[in-house]
């Protein structure tokens, strides 16, 4: 198992979809960034989402609020006090751990979320069985939380920022509670509506390992339905579903590596939260959040600021606080789903081929274009301008390097659905080409003046 995430990662570097942030410089922990076709596939799922999530539904809105808000917001929300990882010192080797993470290593359920005491009572009965990752030893400090929130000196210029720093978002769903009176105001939106955006957040995560899945800057994928209190837990039931069936019907993953998990310890203000997790390489792991958190947020907003975050229906007069369904995806995580998923090994003959059998809506190239030899220019100007022509609509690239065998290779790797080669037949015989499918790798002739209709239905 543990060779597959090796494998998945070298593919990651070896075809620039993602690379370790600063490399040159010897990295810097747990950021990655995205080259050109980890920034494609990133954008198609961004945008299967946005499609699923705002287009496709008339009372969803979108958003786009700024990482920086005012640090009066973190304070409102909790995180200022509560956003928090245990962590623990191994007093050999002084490596730090996160204890709910140690804690389920040995089978033993603690969430994150829980107070020093109740996680420390639990560490100290299972102590024998902890280990420390790094170095073997079974003895630990005790467990203390640490603020995950990232301070920075943004419009303090005193020196002395630390003791008044503003933070850069740890979720975004703050953005979205802070507007929620200007979105009322602004558009005809009626409760139950939603507000929708997708952006970066960043939390000081001490354990930075697993490649993308758990990163210090990522991006979130949020959403939050307001409703009246008696509909909530209809609405999150309609929402777990629709969530659900975004993953197997738009990121086109095996629903057999799927899950549910339901949070045992909730937070004070949440009414039920479940999480939909996928079989990574290293198990089953979150990779959205589905929660009721009740009219907590608007509730602390409206107490902070003195802005009333009320809302009047306007048919009945009554005025309520709206509770909260949220949905809450991370895009990275999203994206190593996606990877996770697509990546195949299979024989072909002799040899064996790596293919990434993305859907077609996510592939970052959907068409790729080569002229059976490249000193040839009659192949290479008809090669060209069939490109030049289907670039128009979908993304296409042009490849000449290498033989055609190597080039299907390279394309399979990063998921390209349809090759098409230029041939002497072409230019001589029958004005038509090969184009070869991805998955069957099973080719057809189609002629030149058709490929626009053949790919409008293939693709
Ligand atoms: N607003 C609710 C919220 O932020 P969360 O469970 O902390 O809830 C939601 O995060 C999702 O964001 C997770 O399911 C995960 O996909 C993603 N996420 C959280 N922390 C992450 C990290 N450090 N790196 C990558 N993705 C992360």
């Amino acid at each position: 198992m543990k060779d597959s995430m090796e494998k998945i990662i070298s593919l990651c570097k070896r075809r620039g979809f993602v690379y370790p942030s600063s490399e040159i410089y010897g990295g810097f922990a747990a950021v990655y960034d995205f080259g050109p076709y980890g920034v494609e596939l990133k954008k198609n799922i961004e945008q299967a989402w946005w499609k699923n999530m705002v287009q496709n539904h008339e009372n969803i809105v979108g958003l786009d609020s700024a990482i920086f808000m005012s640090p009066k917001v973190w304070e409102a929300s909790g995180h200022v006090s509560g956003f928090s990882d245990p962590l623990a010192e191994c007093k050999k080797c002084h490596a730090r751990s996160r204890v709910d993470h140690l804690l389920e290593e040995v089978g033993v359920f603690a969430d994150e979320k829980m107070s020093e005491d109740e996680i420390n009572k639990i560490f100290e009965k299972n102590k024998d069985k902890v280990k420390c990752p790094s170095c073997g030893a079974k003895n630990f400090t005790e467990a203390r939380n640490f603020n995950l929130l990232v301070k920075s000196n943004l419009g303090n210029f005193t020196g002395d920022w630390d003791k008044e720093p503003t933070y850069l978002r740890g979720e975004t769903c703050q953005g979205i509670y802070v507007n929620f009176k200007n979105v009322l105001d602004s558009s005809r939106v009626k409760v139950p509506f939603g507000i929708a955006q997708v952006g970066k957040a960043f939390r000081n995560e001490i354990t930075a390992r697993q490649f993308i899945f758990r990163t210090r800057e990522f991006e979130q994928m949020e959403m939050q339905y307001f409703v009246k209190e008696k509909e909530a837990t209809k609405e999150y039931n309609r929402w777990k579903k629709e969530r659900w069936d975004f993953y197997v019907h738009n990121l086109g993953i095996n629903e057999k590596k799927l899950r549910w998990h339901e949070h045992e310890n909730l937070v004070f203000y949440a009414k039920e939260a479940w999480d939909i997790e996928y079989e990574f390489p290293f198990g089953f792991k979150e990779v959205e959040g589905i929660h009721n958190r009740s009219d907590y947020d608007l509730t602390q907003h409206s107490k902070h600021s003195g802005c009333d975050l009320s809302y009047t229906d306007p048919k009945t007069n009554e005025k309520f606080i709206p509770w909260v369904v949220e949905t809450s995806a991370g895009l990275s995580r999203s994206l190593f789903v996606v990877l996770c998923d697509a990546y195949t090994e299979e024989k072909v003959g002799e040899e064996e081929r790596v293919v990434l059998k993305l859907k077609n809506e996510l592939a970052p190239v959907k068409i790729a274009v080569f002229p059976l030899l490249k000193n040839k220019p009659e192949l290479v100007k008809i090669a060209k301008e069939i490109f030049d022509n289907l670039k128009t609509k979908w993304v296409c690239e042009f490849d000449d390097n290498g033989n055609v065998g190597k080039r299907y290779r390279r394309q399979d790797e990063i998921g390209t659905p349809y090759c098409i080669t230029v041939d002497f037949d072409t230019v001589e015989k029958d004005d038509s080409v090969t184009v070869r499918d991805r998955d069957s790798m099973e080719q057809e002739r189609i002629k030149i003046k058709d490929l626009e209709k053949y790919f409008e239905e293939k693709l």
